[in-house]
């Protein structure tokens, strides 16, 4: 594991402010809003991402985080990743795990690598991550929120291992809230609807857009800033006896049975 060149803006050590996060895939979309908020509310953030040229881009000039670059994928670096939000901060009261990775194609043409490669950070990575997490979690008494997918919550085409590995993350969800409770340990998940980050412009095509914009209620894509809104909630307080759910944060996409475009007003 590197540690990014730029660590916390105190230079006489750790400053932990009140509560303390790790934010995966934080270096661009949904975990850089997500690192955003919680800074503004004052929690320190351990910002996590295997990109690390943006990962110091995004970081640059903030305080009160630790910039990890590393793969989320890989046992020893996340065994580091806690070990090092330790030493520096000396707790960890939530963990989000959002980085993730898409690769849209059909089964027959959804190769064995692919699969693996999709498996390994999109739930591999939510597993590791939280089980070298877990002792720390216990000693506050902290949080998990996982990235999921409308993918996770409907099956669609193209989406094999996309949609698979996202629905597994939603049952890992259930499985943490079930054993980690008596913990104290919450663990929920947000399954957000489409936004328009670099993962998802990689794999929309335009007739892909449009047709979401007919699917969902709200007709439109979502903010990277509205998903963060929904895991900062389900990390604060204000959720202290919400856990195991899945909350969808999709503009209405999940709960329309029948959204054919032919049946819209
Ligand atoms: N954007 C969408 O439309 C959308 C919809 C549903 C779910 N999601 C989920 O939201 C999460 C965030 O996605 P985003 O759209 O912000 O994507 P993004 O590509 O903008 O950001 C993902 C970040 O994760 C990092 N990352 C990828 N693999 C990693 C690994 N193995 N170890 C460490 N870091 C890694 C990337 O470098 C990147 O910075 C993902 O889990 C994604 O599946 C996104």
């Amino acid at each position: 594991m590197k540690q990014a060149d730029h660590a916390s803006g105190d230079s006489t050590g750790a400053q932990p402010a009140n509560r303390v996060a790790i934010v995966t895939g934080a270096a661009r979309g949904i975990g850089l809003a997500t690192a955003r908020l919680m800074l503004a509310d004052g929690t320190s953030v351990v910002m996590v991402d295997s990109d690390g040229d943006e990962l110091s881009k995004a970081t640059s000039g903030l305080n009160n985080v630790l910039p990890l670059n590393l793969d989320i994928s890989d046992p020893e670096q996340v065994s580091n990743m806690v070990s090092e939000s330790l030493a520096h901060f000396k707790q960890i009261d939530c963990l989000v795990n959002n980085a993730g990775i898409a690769d849209f194609g059909p089964i027959e043409k959804t190769s064995f690598a692919t699969w693996r490669r999709v498996m390994a950070t999109n739930l591999d990575g939510v597993f590791l991550c939280s089980q070298a997490a877990t002792g720390a979690l216990k000693e506050t008494r902290g949080c998990i929120v996982n990235i999921a997918s409308i993918s996770g919550l409907r099956a669609s085409t193209l989406r094999t291992a996309y949609g698979t590995s996202k629905a597994a993350v939603i049952h890992l969800t259930q499985q943490q809230a079930a054993e980690l409770g008596e913990f104290g340990i919450r663990s929920n998940c947000v399954a957000p609807g489409p936004v328009r980050t670099k993962l998802a412009m990689a794999v929309h095509t335009q007739d892909i857009i449009d047709a979401y914009h007919d699917a969902i209620p709200l007709n439109r894509y979502g903010s990277e800033e509205e998903i963060a809104q929904a895991i900062v909630f389900l990390c604060s307080d204000k959720a202290s006896y919400i856990t195991g759910q899945v909350l969808a944060a999709d503009g209405g996409f999940e709960s329309t049975g029948v959204g054919l475009p032919s049946l819209r007003l």
